[in-house]
């Protein structure tokens, strides 16, 4: 079958696509046809050897993915085959198949095909945990998102808007920033050109922000926490500037601020109950129409190109690898929900 390649850490350009045996599932596993897979940024460190978990070439990269289950390993129900599911892994997703703990996936909401499903899970439950479990937001909260445009970004700009808060998008171009108005936030700035922190000021009439999303991380991260409302609380969830910043102590004592961070990944071990209370809200979004904003689809052919154009800052909203030609959103199965 075929799958992304890498061999060596370098930049995606390094990457073949090759014929490489199918997976088998093993033990608690699934195996699934990938329909689609999405690009996220930590592809781009993982190939460069720049992600937290460091894994040794050779390996197939990718890891959001939605497809079908084909089969099952010893201790899954076979019911769950032909079921729509998507799922997160560390490795492997750029491939027409893969396999992975049936913990790893879930069932794919109505109305999302597979390209849209690829999109949907870390973006938008990231988004959902940075506003909500860590960041406290609540209806009617004034809301900061940085890397406004992003995958996580434009995914926080959606859930914050459905969930009623009250969305100050910032990104680095008109273009980016007037998506990100028409996916439903109130105001916008050019970090790149406007003073973050005296706009922020200025929008919130003095007051300042309730809550910072910060994908992004570098200079703009204390500009962000200094125009924070007394209490107010600054959410980290990465670093796509490449430099993690050093916030002066004193900023967070002067506002009563709270600094917090999380990682999606690890989330689930830590506060497990936070999983149902996203999956629940996350499927009503969608059932009232939420979709992800899918900017440029790929072939499976294209995945270095795709990969550069993440990590050359010139993507918007989030970029899906089509795996397969599948129609997608079938539900043979709703009633398993093979992750609890
Ligand atoms: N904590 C978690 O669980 C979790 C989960 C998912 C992702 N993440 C992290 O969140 C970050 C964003 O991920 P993503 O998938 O949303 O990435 P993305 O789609 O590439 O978005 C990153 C955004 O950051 C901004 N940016 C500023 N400086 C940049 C630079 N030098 N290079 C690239 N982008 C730059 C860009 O917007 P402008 O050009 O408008 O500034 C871009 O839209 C990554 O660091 C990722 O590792 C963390």
């Amino acid at each position: 079958v075929l799958s992304a390649w890498a061999t060596r850490l370098g930049p995606p350009s390094s990457l073949e696509v090759v014929e490489r045996p199918t997976p088998q599932p093993g033990k608690g596993e699934v195996l699934v046809r990938v329909g689609a897979a999405s690009v996220n940024f930590p592809d781009v460190l993982m190939l460069a050897g720049q992600y937290q978990v460091r894994v040794e070439p050779p390996f197939a990269p990718g890891s959001e993915f939605a497809g079908e289950v084909v089969s099952v390993g010893p201790g899954v129900p076979h019911a769950i085959v032909g079921t729509s599911v998507l799922g997160a892994v560390l490795t492997g997703a750029f491939a027409e198949y893969v396999a992975v703990p049936a913990g790893a996936v879930t069932v794919v909401p109505d109305g999302l095909d597979h390209v849209a499903a690829a999109a949907f899970g870390v973006a938008h439950r990231t988004a959902f945990h940075a506003l909500v479990t860590i960041g406290g937001a609540r209806s009617g909260d004034v809301v900061v998102v940085l890397g406004a445009a992003g995958g996580v970004g434009l995914a926080t700009v959606d859930v914050a808007t459905a969930l009623g808060m009250r969305v100050i998008a910032a990104a680095s171009s008109p273009e980016r920033l007037a998506l990100t108005l028409e996916r439903g936030a109130v105001h916008a700035i050019d970090y790149d050109q406007e003073n973050l922190k005296e706009r922020i000021k200025l929008l919130t009439e003095g007051r300042g922000a309730d809550v910072v999303v910060d994908p992004v991380g570098g200079r703009h991260s204390e500009a962000a926490l200094r125009a924070l409302t007394w209490g107010g609380r600054h959410v980290s969830v990465g670093f796509a500037s490449g430099e993690i910043p050093r916030i002066p102590l004193n900023l967070v004592l002067l506002k009563g601020a709270i600094v917090r961070g999380f990682e999606l990944r690890t989330l689930h071990r830590h506060l497990p109950q936070s999983t149902d209370a996203c999956e629940r809200a996350l499927a009503e979004m969608v059932a009232s129409g939420l979709r992800p904003h899918v900017s440029r689809v790929y072939r499976l052919d294209e995945v270095a190109t795709a990969l550069e154009a993440v990590a050359q800052r010139r993507t918007v909203g989030k970029v899906v690898i089509r795996v397969q030609p599948a129609s997608g959103g079938g539900h043979l199965a709703t009633d398993v929900h093979p992750d609890r």
